[in-house]
C-alpha cells in the first residue's frame, strides 16, 4: 500500500478550504505542495502565505516540493510555515549535503528531487542521509503532463541503490500518475504516489484516492 499525496496544484484555489476538508476526509496520507519560482521552472505557483493557511486546515503531513533556486534561503521559513517534509532539487543545490542537514536540523524530513534527465547515480553519496527521493516522472513546472515511461527503470535502479546501502528511503513518483499506471509504478518499487489532476479533476476525488490507496 503506497502513501498517497494529492498535489494541490490541481485544486480549485477559490475553494481551497473545501479542497483541504475533502482531503482530510479521504484516505490521502500527505498534502503535496508544489512551490515554483519562475526561475528553476518556467512557472510560478504559490508560496509561504498559502502554505501557512493550509497548515491551519489539516493535521496531515505537508510534503513541500520546492522547485526553486537557492532553496537554502527559504528552508527555515518553510519550517515555520509548517512543512513536515521539505524536498529540494539536486539540480538547484550547489551544496546538497549541507542543504539536507539544514532541513533535518530544522526538524523536517529531508527529500531530494531529480528531474527526468538526471541519473540515479548522482544520489549515491547522499542516499543514506535522506528520508525521501522524489523521482520526477514529468519535467517539473506543470501539472497534467504525461508520465515518462523510463521512470519505471529509474525506480528499479533507485530501489537497488537503497537496498545495497540498507537505507530506509521513500521513493516518491511525481507527475502523470493515473489510475491506469499507478499499479505498475507501485510494482516497480514506488512507496509514495503524487497525484494532481487524477485526484482533483476526478468527479469523485475521495473515491479516486481510495482506489489509489487500495493498489
Ligand atoms: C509538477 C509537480 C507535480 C504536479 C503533478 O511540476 O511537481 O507535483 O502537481 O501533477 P499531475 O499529477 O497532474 O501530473
Ligand atoms: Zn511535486
Amino acid at each position: 500500500m503506497a502513501i498517497i499525496a494529492p498535489s494541490l496544484l490541481a485544486s480549485n484555489f477559490l475553494r481551497l478550504e473545501d479542497e483541504c476538508k475533502m482531503l482530510n476526509h479521504s484516505e490521502a496520507d500527505w498534502f503535496h505542495l508544489d512551490v515554483m519560482d519562475g526561475r528553476f521552472v518556467p512557472n510560478i505557483s504559490y508560496g509561504l502565505p498559502v502554505i501557512e493557511q493550509i497548515r491551519t486546515a489539516t493535521t496531515k503531513p505537508l510534503d513541500v516540493h520546492l522547485m526553486i533556486e537557492e532553496p537554502e534561503k527559504y528552508a527555515e521559513a518553510f519550517a515555520k510555515a509548517g512543512a513536515n517534509i521539505l524536498t529540494v532539487h539536486v539540480e538547484a543545490c550547489r551544496n546538497l549535503h549541507r542543504n539536507i542537514q539544514q532541513i533535518k536540523d530544522l526538524g523536517m524530513k529531508a527529500g531530494v528531487a531529480i528531474n527526468p534527465h538526471t541519473p540515479i547515480h548522482l544520489l549515491v553519496d547522499i542516499i543514506e542521509d535522506v528520508d525521501l527521493i522524489n523521482l520526477m516522472s514529468v519535467n517539473p513546472g506543470f501539472g497534467g503532463q504525461k508520465f515518462i515511461p523510463y521512470t519505471l527503470k529509474k525506480i528499479q535502479q533507485l530501489k537497488r541503490l537503497i537496498a545495497e546501502r540498507g537505507a530506509s528511503v521513500d521513493i516518491e513518483i511525481d507527475g502523470g500518475v493515473t489510475i491506469a499506471n499507478a499499479q505498475e509504478i507501485i510494482d516497480a518499487g514506488a512507496t509514495v504516489l503524487v497525484a494532481g489532476n487524477t485526484v482533483f479533476k476526478s468527479a469523485t476525488p475521495i473515491e479516486t484516492i481510495a482506489t489509489l490507496k487500495k493498489m
